[in-house]
């Protein structure tokens, strides 16, 4: 991985809960494919909701 990747990875996606997008990647990997099972399993999204389309962003280039 390259540092320009690591600092990526340790990007706050979600302020309200400190969610990055290694957590959210994580989860995604893990089989979590839509919005309400990241929401579930990391946190994210669950504050202002402000953050919903960063996550849906991740979520589309993964799969
Ligand atoms: S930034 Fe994610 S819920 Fe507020």
């Amino acid at each position: 991985m390259s540092d320009s990747q690591a600092i990526q990875q340790e990007k706050i996606i979600c302020t309200c809960t400190g969610t990055t997008q290694a957590k959210i990647e994580q989860v995604i990997a893990k089989g979590a494919d839509n919005l309400d099972k990241i929401e579930s399993a990391t946190g994210a999204n669950t504050g202002c909701k402000s953050c919903d389309v960063l996550i849906l962003e991740i979520l589309s280039k993964a799969n």
